[in-house]
């Protein structure tokens, strides 16, 4: 499972024009790749995808079917733009909206009761990382943000936050030890994709690590030669 995360990039019209580019590379693919957009953006991305093996997803959502919540945006709303699946618990909704397991555990609740498929973020600080705490901080995120869900429908990005945007990857070895971690409590046929810097580079010494099904990609979904470039490495194995 290989989803780029645009992140708040690109308008609705640069998008459309992103997925034209991107068609020659899409065309012969035997597996969908996942594009999570901004709101704007889902709509004209899900009209440009249409019968291409692109998924369009949302990057963020609330918990609340409606309600007084200004400047949010729901399941259904997201479902009726034409969203397949949503990221949920990314670390910089974490970390800049103050965004905790509890809030997290209720939008998951509710993009599965609305058919959304939850993608959902897990990763420790450096700091965290420095002091030993990696798996506590991982087991604590996992438990609360899932708590009395089914485990079945979900998947898991495990986001080491000092691998985002830094250049600075996890080495394969490093994702597989807590990629293996997190599988422990969760039904084995789990996807746990990761993600962190991942690029056209180190893509595939990532995805031949046994426990790690894909890639949560930020920077290098942006362009379209990368991306199509991490496509078709991922389509050759
Ligand atoms: P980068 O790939 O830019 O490091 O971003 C990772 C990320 O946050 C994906 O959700």
């Amino acid at each position: 499972m290989i989803i780029g995360n645009w992140k708040m990039h690109k308008t609705s019209g640069e998008a459309r024009q992103f997925i034209h580019s991107l068609i020659p590379f899409i065309q012969n693919i035997s597996t969908s790749v996942f594009l999570a957009v901004p709101f704007t953006a889902i709509s004209s991305c899900v009209e440009a995808a249409e019968g291409l093996k692109l998924i369009i997803g949302a990057q963020n959502m609330h918990d609340a079917d409606e309600g007084a919540f200004t400047g949010e945006i729901s399941a259904s709303m997201l479902k009726e733009a034409g969203a397949s699946f949503v990221i949920l618990g990314h670390s910089e909704r974490r970390q800049l909206f103050y965004e905790t397991d509890a809030f997290i555990n209720r939008k998951v609740r509710s993009a599965l009761q609305s058919g959304l498929q939850p993608i959902v973020c897990i990763g420790e600080t450096q700091e965290e990382r420095a002091l030993g705490k990696t798996q506590e901080v991982l087991t604590r995120q996992l438990k609360d943000s899932l708590f009395g869900l089914d485990l079945t429908r979900v998947v898991v990005a495990y986001e080491p936050i000092w691998a985002i945007g830094t250049g600075q990857a996890a080495t394969p070895a490093i994702a597989q030890t807590v990629h293996a971690f997190i599988r422990e409590p969760l039904p084995k046929k789990n996807i746990i994709i990761s993600a962190g810097s991942v690029n056209p580079g180190n893509l595939t010494a990532l995805l031949s690590e046994p426990d790690i099904n894909g890639a949560l990609v930020g920077g290098a979904s942006l362009n379209v030669e990368d991306f199509a470039q991490l496509i078709t490495l991922r389509n050759s194995l």
